[in-house]
């Protein structure tokens, strides 16, 4: 499928299930190199990020641990500027390596304003991995470890990716398309 439609908005491919899968094996395997021996923590960001931290720790072979965490700032198409606080981070971080995934990072908002939370608890090391980095629409900068793809400040869909909800169980990521 090269066009999908949801809600009212029509969204074309832009990137392919094997390219993805592609730069989910690449990832992991320099978080093998980097945390061998060291069992870092992952913290994946709900909602987006479930099927990205799926896939990256299904190709991880270093002993590793998960948690998920939700910390919803977005709705529709445009960021809200609201940061909820997080739900479910009930493990302890100090002294591990931890490790953040994130499906996006759009103005980098969400992420600033969660790491003060983290770093009280005092982790050993910290790095954050993200899918999708939107540079041109970053408003708070932040070191990221890895990034999947720079892409356009345009909205996307796909891969965990939601419009109003919908579009998370496509295999594929998508742009919204111009209006015609
Ligand atoms: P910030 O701006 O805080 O945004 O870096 C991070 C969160 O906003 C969501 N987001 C998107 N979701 N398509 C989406 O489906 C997008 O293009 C998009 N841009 C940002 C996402 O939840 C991310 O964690
Ligand atoms: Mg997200």
């Amino acid at each position: 499928m090269s066009i999908v439609t949801l809600h009212d908005k029509s969204f074309t491919i832009y990137l392919s299930e094997e390219t993805i899968q592609q730069k989910v094996r690449e990832l992991a395997d320099a978080l093998n190199r980097e945390y061998a021996g060291r069992r870092p923590l992952f913290i994946a960001i709900l909602n987006g990020s479930f099927m990205f931290a799926s896939d990256i720790f299904k190709h991880l072979t270093v002993e590793s641990e998960i948690c998920f965490i939700k910390l919803a700032s977005y709705r529709g198409t445009k960021s809200t500027g609201q940061v909820i606080t997080a739900i479910g981070l009930d493990q302890d971080l100090y002294d591990r390596d931890v490790v953040i995934l994130e499906d996006i990072v759009d103005t980098g908002k969400t992420l600033h304003e969660f790491l003060p939370q983290l770093h009280h608890q005092q982790p050993r090391s910290f790095a954050i991995v993200t899918l999708l980095h939107k540079s041109e629409a970053t408003k708070f900068p932040l070191s990221l470890a890895h990034v999947g793809f720079e892409i356009p400040d345009k909205f996307v869909v796909g891969y965990g990716l939601d419009y109003d909800g919908l579009g998370r169980n496509l295999k594929e990521i998508y742009q919204l398309a111009p209006d015609v």
